[in-house]
């Protein structure tokens, strides 16, 4: 069947097996590779994107029910050249080894840092009410869909607390 999907800010006509995920779609039918598959399964994070602001995992929906979405991948938040402020952080901090789970983890950053400054609480926020500071903890628990298999984990929080100006020291 066919749709329209809005890719980094272009309108993509595809026309696709409706059993196809956001996933697929993306890597083998628009060439969008950055968004990486991991486990396919909804465990790793690595497929991490935006849609309409939110992230989400892609191997778990069918690009079909995206129909005129706002979808962001890696390739639209920033390019080597002009890289987004947590791209630059990542290789600021080393926050990468052999870089699979990367663009899944700076996308669901990206989000991430937009949940904190609406005031969104986490599992591990003391006070609900209150604006939740982006502690260590907060990080870690904000971020564990995202998985790392070369345990970068230290300094992805080091260049997550760079950009969203932690709140505590040690950065
Ligand atoms: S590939 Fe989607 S969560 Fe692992
Ligand atoms: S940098 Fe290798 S999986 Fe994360």
């Amino acid at each position: 069947m066919t749709l329209t999907l809005t890719v980094n800010g272009q309108d993509r006509a595809l026309d696709l097996d409706p059993r196809t995920s956001l996933l697929d779609a993306l890597r083998d039918h628009l060439d969008l590779t950055g968004t990486k598959k991991g486990c396919d399964h909804g465990q790793c994070g690595a497929c991490t994107i935006l849609v309409n602001g939110r992230r989400i995992n892609s191997c778990l929906t069918l690009a079909v029910m995206h129909e005129g979405d706002d979808i962001t991948t890696i390739e639209g938040l920033g390019t080597p050249e002009a890289m987004s402020p947590l791209q630059a952080a990542f290789v600021t901090h080393d926050g990468y080894q052999c870089g699979y789970c990367t663009p899944g983890q700076i996308c669901s950053a990206t989000a991430m840092l937009g949940e904190i400054e609406a005031g969104w609480p986490s599992h591990v926020s003391e006070d609900l009410l209150a604006d939740p500071e982006l502690t260590e903890a907060e990080i870690s628990e904000r971020m564990s869909g995202n998985i790392c298999r070369c345990s970068a984990y230290p300094n992805i929080v080091d260049a997550i607390r760079q950009v969203g100006g932690s709140r505590d020291d040690a950065v």
